[in-house]
This record gives structure tokens, C-alpha cells and sequence, in this order.
């Protein structure tokens, strides 16, 4: 079976897009692949500072990866605090790149153009992300698309590493999960925890009503494309079309149906997510970062001979 490594930072609640456009795909992936996912705790730290959410945060996601499918007995689900490899072969890296070439990373460089002064650990980023990838000997990495440049660094580091101590990182692929179109947010702009603008995938029926019907609906056209276009994450067109061809202009009536079609699929989801208790998380990720580290320790000791801190 081919390797599959993925990873989310633990930034912010879940929502329907982060569902479609990551969770449900790498589910189904690691069906077929043997797979490790891991909450990119200290790539979060690049950006948060409050312990009692990064906390809750991790937590979350590990309920949401188990809500919709994930079954962590068989794919290695952990945290990348709990493997020091990540922190320390990422320093290795580190010292095998230009300051030149992370200038180049979007992350880093977005942050910059829009004036605002980055931190050393946004700009190291994806060294970090290299670590994490390249310490498992990983086949795929199953990314949004908004992450591809990082894989690219991955296999830049693995290659640079190679090239001066001798073969031992493999050279990744990342696989694009672009089946599902970009789920817009309420506003109409990529649903996104920056922009304000989600539809929570574990809110309660209330919480998700409220944001359904706070979409922006716009009447010029013969149907409300912004729920239109959430909508069609969940089902076909020629399941849609009766729809919103009887509610021709009842908006509210779509909306309704909307927030019917979202808690059908997520109320059993949500129910798992629920049963799920923190003792529960924490015996997970006991499990995940034993059977992470015994992998990524190994592949250190290789590291520390080639590059001659092993005396
Ligand atoms: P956010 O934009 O809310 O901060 P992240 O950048 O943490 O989300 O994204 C985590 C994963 O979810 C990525 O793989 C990303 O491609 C996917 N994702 C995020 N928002 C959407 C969306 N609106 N539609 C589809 N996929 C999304
Ligand atoms: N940078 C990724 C994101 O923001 C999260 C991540 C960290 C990751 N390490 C990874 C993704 C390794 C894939 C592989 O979405």
C-alpha cells in the first residue's frame, strides 16, 4: 500500500467547506492507503496564542476526523508536538535552504505584500512541513491546492538533503483534492474561518440554520446562486433542479431545504462527534504519536549518521 500523509492546522472550528474540500477526501483515501494524518499543532502556533484554544482546537479536529470516518486503529492519527523529529529535522532543513527560496513561499511572502510583519516560524514554515512529510517516507499528500507550493518545498528539501548526504528522504507527490469546487461561504467569498463567513460542520441545527440564512442572496438571476452553489456540494444538479424550480423566488423555502439537506448529512456525523469524550481523544492520540514516533525515530538516527552528529 502507498503512504499517505496529510495534515490540518488546528486554527479554527471546522466548517462545511474544510468537509468537502479535505476531511471527507482524505477519509476515503486512506481506505486505500496507508495513512497517517496529523494536527499541525506548531504550524498553528505560527498564528495562535491563546492555550485554552489551540487546546480545544486540537481537540476538535481528532472528534472530526473520527465523526466523519476516519477509523484511527488503522490510519495513524496524531499530533506533531508529540514527535520531536518534526521540530528537529525541520532545523536541518533549515540549514540546507536559502533565505532566498523561503522568501518565495506564499504564505510568507503574502503576509509581507500586505505589510504585515511575519514571524520566523512563518517563515521557516515549510521546512516544517517538509520535516513532517518527508519523515514518514510518504508517497502522496493529499492538499488543497492552496498547499501544492508547500509539497513542491518538500520535495526541494528531500532532494537537497539527498544530493549532499546521500539518498534517504523519498520524494513526495502532493495529489490536488480539487474534485469538489470551492464551497462559498454566506458572503459569497470562499468559505474560509478568516473570512467570518462559515457554515459550522458541527454547529447545533440552530447554529447552522442562523448562518444559512444569513447567505447573501442576490435577485437578480432566476435562483439564489450563493445557496445554489453551497447546495451543489451536497447534491447534483438534476437533484436540485425541482427544487428551485417549484421555490422560483422563495428564497426563504430554498434556504429551508438548504439547512434540511445539511443536517441530513450531518446529524449521524454529529452524533459520533458528540460520543466522542476528551479521555477518548487523548487515548487516540496516545496510540497515533507511539506508532508516528517509532517510525520518525528511526529515520533520525539515519539522519544523524549521514550528517555526523552520531559520534
Ligand atoms: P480556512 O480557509 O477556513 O482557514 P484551511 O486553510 O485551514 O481553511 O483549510 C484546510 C483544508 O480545507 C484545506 O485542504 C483547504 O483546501 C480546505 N478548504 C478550506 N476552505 C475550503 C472551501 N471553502 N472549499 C473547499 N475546501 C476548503
Ligand atoms: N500547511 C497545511 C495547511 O495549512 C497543514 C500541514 C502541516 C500539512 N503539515 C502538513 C498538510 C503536511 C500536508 C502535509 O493546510
Amino acid at each position: 500500500m502507498k503512504k499517505l500523509f496529510t495534515g490540518l492546522q488546528p486554527s479554527g472550528a471546522l466548517h462545511i467547506g474544510n468537509y468537502f474540500g479535505a476531511l471527507k477526501q482524505t477519509v476515503e483515501l486512506c481506505q486505500t492507503h496507508d495513512g497517517l494524518v496529523m494536527v499541525a499543532d506548531y504550524h498553528a502556533l505560527t498564528s495562535l496564542r491563546d492555550p485554552q484554544e489551540l487546546r480545544s482546537n486540537i481537540i476538535d479536529i481528532v472528534r472530526s476526523y473520527v465523526a466523519v470516518g476516519l477509523d484511527p486503529k488503522k490510519t495513524t492519527l496524531f499530533q506533531q508536538a508529540s514527535v520531536q523529529e518534526h521540530t528537529e529535522i525541520a532545523w536541518i532543513f533549515d540549514c540546507l535552504v536559502s533565505v532566498s527560496f523561503l522568501e518565495l513561499a506564499h504564505a510568507y511572502k503574502d503576509k509581507v505584500a500586505k505589510g504585515l510583519e511575519a514571524n520566523a516560524g512563518l517563515f521557516t514554515y515549510p521546512m516544517l512541513m517538509a520535516a513532517d512529510i518527508l519523515l514518514y517516507d510518504t508517497d502522496i499528500v493529499p492538499v488543497g491546492a492552496d498547499q501544492r507550493q508547500h509539497v513542491e518545498y518538500a520535495r526541494e528539501a528531500a532532494a537537497k538533503f539527498n544530493t549532499a548526504f546521500g539518498t534517504t528522504f523519498k520524494e513526495p507527490k502532493e495529489m490536488i483534492l480539487e474534485a469538489v469546487a470551492v464551497v462559498p461561504g454566506t458572503d459569497g467569498k470562499k468559505m474560509s474561518k478568516s473570512y467570518g463567513n462559515t457554515i459550522p460542520l458541527f454547529g447545533t441545527k440552530d447554529e447552522i440554520t442562523k448562518a444559512v440564512m444569513s447567505i447573501v442572496t442576490d435577485s437578480s438571476g432566476d435562483k439564489p446562486e450563493n445557496v445554489y452553489k453551497i447546495h451543489r456540494a451536497l447534491k447534483s444538479e438534476s437533484q436540485l433542479a425541482p427544487l428551485y424550480e417549484v421555490n422560483r423566488g422563495k428564497y426563504k423555502a430554498i434556504k429551508e431545504a438548504l439547512v434540511e439537506d445539511i443536517e441530513e448529512l450531518v446529524a449521524p456525523m454529529r452524533a459520533i462527534y458528540d460520543s466522542i469524550t476528551e479521555s477518548d481523544v487523548r487515548d487516540i492520540l496516545k496510540e497515533g504519536g507511539h506508532r508516528a514516533r517509532a517510525i520518525a525515530s528511526k529515520k533520525m538516527h539515519d539522519v544523524c549518521q549521514k550528517i555526523g552528529v552520531a559520534i
